[in-house]
């Protein structure tokens, strides 16, 4: 079962990966990412790595050091040496001047650390999709020079994009680079089994002083489980057969049609997004939004928020229409509701004066 899932995931790998790449399994996302600064690691002989501030690549003490949040590090002590955070050019502060300078910003500062010449990768998602933010294929090529030019890996974080979430089988394919390592999860297994996995260049195989096909990387337990493995293959085949990358690509498109003018109208909306099935409405303030949250929670309906201020549906690919707008329906009723109840148009007035 592990090696037919092997085979499935390298020959639909994006980019140079594809049927030129080798699976490592693991129960979880976390463990991918360590497993993938591993490699990197043995690969290039150096230790340091740059993220994103604000990022999350998980919960273990190595992937949450690479995390850029700090509430994943209070209260830790020491955490993994050699991480280094630097600004993604799609926060909040720099959407709102994204342009083509603020971008080129970005760039560049990133572009300074790796050509310290000490870095061994750069983890990042390809999509940010904590509050989904598109980053600018320009600002990858850079990143992609910068790595080529001193020996440094790009790996990219796909664990919630991965998969067709993005309206692409790949957020990878967004961005017009190739990674050398892109680590997946979450969807893998359907969203309900644990299972994820490293997907690297075939020739890193044969890397490094001691080869990384000679190193203990992983180990865990149940890192090839027949039945995680099952569970992934279902999954790629079913995204596959039931063409779900097109779907989720034109029910997102549909969704943001429907609701892009209804909801910006209202002063509580700050902006509407959505790449695939990913889907934000950024509210003016946290407040609001925790409590718009609640209403929804009393009138069944989950989602997650964002950077504070965005509500986050990651809805399955194969949702039903009707079930996805009957949703959000009932999140504009409750924007609405409590747009009223916390007299937002003054409190954007007050905040506006003076
Ligand atoms: C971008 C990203 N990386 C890594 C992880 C960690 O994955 P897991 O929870 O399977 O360990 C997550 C989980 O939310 C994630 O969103």
């Amino acid at each position: 079962m592990a090696t037919e899932l092997a085979e499935l995931l390298t020959s639909h790998a994006p980019g140079e990966l594809k049927n030129n790449s080798r699976i490592l399994l693991t129960p979880s996302g976390s463990a991918a990412v360590g497993i993938a600064l591993k490699i990197a690691r043995a690969c290039t002989g150096k230790y340091k790595t740059i993220a994103f501030h604000d990022s999350f690549h998980g919960a273990t003490l190595d992937s949450a050091s690479l995390s850029g949040q700090e509430l994943f590090h209070r209260g830790m002590g020491s955490l993994m040496p050699g991480v280094v955070h630097t600004q993604p050019p799609s926060t909040r502060n720099c959407t709102e001047c994204m342009n083509d300078e603020c971008i080129a910003a970005c760039a560049t500062s990133i572009e300074n650390l790796i050509d310290q010449d000490d870095i061994a990768a750069v983890v990042a998602e390809p999509i940010r999709a904590t509050t989904v933010h598109r980053i600018p294929t320009e600002y990858w090529k850079r990143v992609r020079s910068a790595c080529d030019r001193n020996g440094t890996m790009l790996i990219f974080d796909e664990i919630p994009t991965g998969l067709g979430r993005s309206g692409k089988l790949w957020a990878t394919e967004h961005t017009s680079v190739t990674p050398d390592l892109i680590v997946i999860g979450k969807g893998l297994g359907g969203g309900i089994f644990p299972q994820a996995a490293v997907i690297g260049r075939e020739e890193f195989n044969d890397y490094g002083p001691t080869p990384v096909r000679e190193l203990a990387l992983g180990h865990y337990t149940h890192e090839k489980s027949p039945v995680g493995s099952a569970a992934a293959i279902a999954t790629i085949k079913t995204v596959l057969e039931e063409n779900l990358v097109a779907r989720s690509s034109s029910l997102g498109r549909e969704w943001l049609t429907t609701y892009r003018e209804k909801l910006t109208a209202m002063k509580a909306v700050r902006e509407v997004r959505q790449i695939g099935l990913m889907l934000a409405i950024e509210l003016v303030c946290p407040e609001l939004t925790d409590r718009v949250m609640y209403e929804c929670l009393n009138n069944g309906v989950s989602f997650k928020i964002g950077g504070a201020t965005s509500i986050i549906l990651f809805p399955p690919l194969n949702i039903d229409t009707k079930i996805l707008f009957g949703a959000t329906d009932v999140i504009c009723e409750a924007i609405r509701d409590q747009s009223i109840q916390m007299n937002v148009s003054k409190a954007i007035a007050s905040s506006n004066e003076p």
